[in-house]
């Protein structure tokens, strides 16, 4: 199954409404910037290249909608809209790289008219998602080589198809697996609280036909203990220039359990995911989201009222526990500042 998270249709963008997955699958359709930045921020569309893509197409969109203004209306409404995109999320450095992108391909076309302006950023926008899948499909062959025949690979979260523009990071290693003849199954952690593990991991798995098996986030360490676990590959939100490693909360958990018994631990990561703007783990801002998704989910809840709630959305895995980093550009392992500096100077 072609499973296709965002697409253009007639001069709309359509996405594949995350939040109710696996029980219904619907697209919604966008048509501003303020629109696309909503979608991001309550999960509509997540994952860190699938919420670049977004933003890209976000920025098109308004480029689009205005583009009868004079240009000095159109550049100061556009630049508004892309600061909407840019507040929706904070911790998946793929937004901020996209509208980085879209913001040169603009600064590129000065004296342009905004018709013309906004039917390039378009076509940015459908390069930018193009790019993502044929990257995938780069990490997914070099993962694969990683992982023997028969591997079960644990995984957090949801780094599929669904989390990119198509064949996914960490999922895209599985598929690679698979396409190259390897019988792998992928042991997928619920990931609380927003359950990306449970609906959408589970979900993708099942549709293509590759053995899953479910599990809560605790149980983890119980079946790494049994020797029931050859590997884990996760995604990322974002590897700061010395290799550490955001990504969704639990993973840093996993991490070191994964270390604890000697079983490699592999973070699958398109360059566009490098910030090499920063240092270290410590300086990648962290997101906080809404207490009710640790209160219940959806119409249920749990907790008891008036409970305080902390409900970091990420956690950073230091680089030391990084086994190697999956790029389309090969494999780095043990991971530092050296080695990832070279990665982009070759
Ligand atoms: O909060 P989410 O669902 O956007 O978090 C997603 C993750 O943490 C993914 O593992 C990460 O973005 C990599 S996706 C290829």
């Amino acid at each position: 199954m072609n499973i296709e998270t965002l697409r253009w249709r007639g001069d709309m963008l359509e996405m594949i409404d995350q939040r109710i997955l696996p029980a219904r699958f619907e697209y919604l359709s966008y048509s501003s910037a303020a629109e696309v930045a909503e979608g991001i921020h309550s999960m509509v569309v997540r994952g860190a290249p699938a919420i670049g893509c977004a933003a890209a197409y976000g920025v098109a969109l308004e480029a689009l909608r205005l583009n009868a203004e004079s240009p000095a209306a159109f550049r100061e409404e556009l630049n508004v809209g892309i600061a909407v995109l840019a507040a929706s999320r904070p911790t998946a450095v793929n937004l901020f790289w996209a509208l980085e992108r879209m913001r040169r391909v603009w600064a590129g076309m000065e004296g342009a008219v905004p018709k013309a302006i906004a039917e390039r950023l378009l076509q940015e926008a459908h390069e930018i998602k193009s790019e993502d899948i044929r990257i995938n499909r780069a990490m997914g062959s070099h993962g694969a080589a990683l992982l023997k025949d028969g591997a079960r690979v644990l995984t957090h979260c949801n780094a599929g198809a669904l989390a990119t523009a198509g064949w996914g990071t960490a999922l895209g290693v599985m598929r690679s697996a698979v396409e190259a003849g390897k019988k792998v199954s992928v042991i997928a952690d619920e990931t609380r609280p927003f359950l990306q593990g449970a609906r959408l991991t589970a979900w993708e798995m099942v549709q293509e036909n590759i053995p899953v098996t479910l599990i809560t986030d605790n149980m983890s360490g119980y079946l790494m203990s049994k020797g029931e676990v050859d590997a884990v590959v996760v995604g990322t939100d974002r590897v700061a220039a010395n290799g550490d490693v955001a990504n969704k909360i639990g993973t840093y958990m996993v991490a070191v359990l994964a270390r604890r018994h000697g079983i490699p631990f592999y973070v699958a990561c398109p360059l566009s995911t490098i910030d090499r703007s920063i240092e270290s783990g410590s300086q990648i801002p962290i997101e906080e989201r809404a207490s009710e998704e640790v209160t219940g989910f959806r119409d249920c809840q749990w907790a008891a009222p008036g409970v305080s709630i902390r409900n970091p959305a990420f956690d950073v895995t230091p680089a030391e526990l990084v086994t190697g980093l999956i790029t389309e550009k090969g494999v780095i392992l043990s991971p530092n500042s050296e080695k990832i500096a070279e990665l982009f100077s070759s």
